[in-house]
């Protein structure tokens, strides 16, 4: 890769002082996107339908040429593939964002919030709290279905953002990566509490305690009480949960998992609930599967991202990665267990996460409580993929690599504790400019 070290000294000159920088992502995008090498015919097919579920676009009734139907009556996109786009289906935000064209087509009034923008991240946004100060922490839907064509009679306002803007009520989401999501699942949670327990005293002495003195902490799905880990706040269960919630959240397309419309108005209802569901009528066994079901093992079957080659420079990134303390949150590799399918089973999981959330301080505290994370909890990004990545951190609040790592670092205040993070940046901060731009590489190599 290109590396951005330029050191000279030339002659008697003084060279101007170098500053590491982040080489931005990936001129060209990596391959990621396609699936394991070793699926069987059966699987392949399941791909294919589940890639092709992925990137269907909804309409309100089905009647817009290639949609499905469900779209609605409130919601923030009419794909999964087009949030999940870069660098191909699966993945993160693209550059241009989508939600812009979408707010008005097919005649749609909506207005546009100022937080989206044509050149800025795709954005999901949340309400802290409610009109009479009771917590919200749900997804407020962007967008409506009023004023399409194929939405006749339908008359709803959107959320107001302006005003949410304006309390400080608001907090944003980007879309997160899916490449290798399979192996996550597929990690036992003896694997990750098992982690959490290693390196404890360097973990102590850099103040990586977390809220119960382990280094961090699970996030637990409340219904069988197992550790949950998808989503910014490891605060889903599964894929096949996130799948049928982001169809109901995003998309406002009912399922069997979520067969109620998150927006009951009568005049904007245009189809029967659920919308999509198992198909009691196919012919085939692949067609009885569900869309959800179809979706969730598209990205099941997801091959994780491909680092690029060694350098000297990436090794020596790496190296001090570990030095300075990063991979004590970002743990290079877990191990998946005893899994059904064969390509999951008892693997090498090289996501730089120890999928445990952690206090990440006031800084970077989005005040939105989870499952039992807490507003200034977040999961450990795993960091595999990133060098693919335009918009970093929940909110997508920066481009800059460097920046991501100093919004790690924040003093407590009344509400949160100090960010765990604090130690670890102070000493990353410490290095000189050239291995800061070996870390920087290593990260983009990723
Ligand atoms: C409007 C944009 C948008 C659309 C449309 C969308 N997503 Fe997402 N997706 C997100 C955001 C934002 C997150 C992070 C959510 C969070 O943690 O709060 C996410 C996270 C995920 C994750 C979790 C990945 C991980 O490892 O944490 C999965 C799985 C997922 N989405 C699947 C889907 C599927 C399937 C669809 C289509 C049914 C879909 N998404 C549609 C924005 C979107
Ligand atoms: C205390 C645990 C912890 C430590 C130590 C830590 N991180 Fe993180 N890291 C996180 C968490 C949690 C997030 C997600 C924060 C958010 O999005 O608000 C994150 C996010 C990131 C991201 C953004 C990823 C994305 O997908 O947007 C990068 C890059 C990153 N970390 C790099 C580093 C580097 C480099 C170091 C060492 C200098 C480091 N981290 C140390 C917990 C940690």
């Amino acid at each position: 890769m290109a590396v951005a070290l330029f050191w000279v000294e030339a002659g008697s000159q003084v060279a101007p002082p170098f500053k590491a920088q982040d080489p931005g992502a990936r001129q060209t995008p990596s391959k990621s996107g396609t699936s394991f090498a070793d699926l069987t015919p059966a699987q392949h097919q399941l791909f294919i339908d589940g890639h092709q579920v992925f990137n269907e676009a909804a309409s309100v009734q089905g009647t817009m040429p290639a949609t499905r139907p469900g779209l609605g009556p409130r919601f923030n996109l009419d794909s999964c593939g087009g949030c999940h786009a870069h660098p191909h289906h699966g993945g993160t935000s693209p550059k241009l964002n989508p939600q812009v064209e979408l707010a008005t087509r097919e005649g749609a009034t909506n207005e546009l919030p100022s937080f989206i923008q044509a050149d800025g991240p795709v954005r999901v946004a949340r309400f802290k709290f409610k009109h009479d100060g009771r917590r919200d922490d749900g997804v407020q839907a962007l967008f409506t279905i009023s004023g399409r064509s194929d939405a006749p009679g339908c008359f709803l306002m959107q959320p107001n953002f302006k005003r949410a803007a304006a309390w400080d009520n608001l907090s944003f989401r980007i879309p997160t990566p899916m490449f290798g999501a399979g192996l996550i699942e597929a990690i036992d949670d003896d694997a990750i509490l098992a982690n959490s327990r290693t390196d404890d005293a360097k973990k102590f002495s850099f103040g990586i305690r977390g809220r119960s003195n382990g280094a961090g902490r699970p996030n637990v799905n409340d219904n069988d009480h197992t550790i949950s880990r998808f989503g910014w706040k490891a605060q889903v269960k599964s894929l096949e949960l996130f799948v049928a919630q982001a169809f109901n959240v995003e998309q406002g397309i009912t399922n069997d998992l979520f067969p109620q419309e998150i927006e009951e108005a009568a005049t904007c209802r245009f189809t029967t609930t659920p919308e999509s569901t198992t198909h009691i009528d196919a012919s085939t066994p692949l067609g009885f599967a569900s869309d959800v079901a179809k979706a969730a093992f598209f990205i099941r079957f997801l091959a994780p991202p491909v680092p690029v080659p060694d350098d000297e420079s990436i090794v020596r990134g790496r190296m001090l990665f570990g030095e300075v303390g990063c991979t004590l949150c970002h743990t290079p590799t877990l191990r998946t267990g005893h899994a059904t399918l064969a390509f999951l089973r008892d693997k090498e999981v090289k996501l730089y996460s120890d999928l445990l959330l952690h206090n990440m301080g006031p800084g970077l505290a989005d005040d939105i409580k989870q499952g039992r994370a807490q507003g200034d909890e977040f999961r450990t990004a795993p960091l595999w993929g990133l060098g693919d990545r335009f918009f970093l951190l929940h909110d997508g609040r920066t481009k800059d690599l460097l920046e991501a790592i100093s919004a790690h670092a924040s003093r407590g205040d009344w509400r949160y504790p100090p960010s765990e993070a604090n130690e670890v940046v102070a000493t990353f901060n410490r290095l000189t400019e050239i291995d800061k731009q070996h870390v920087l590489n290593f990260l983009r190599g990723l």
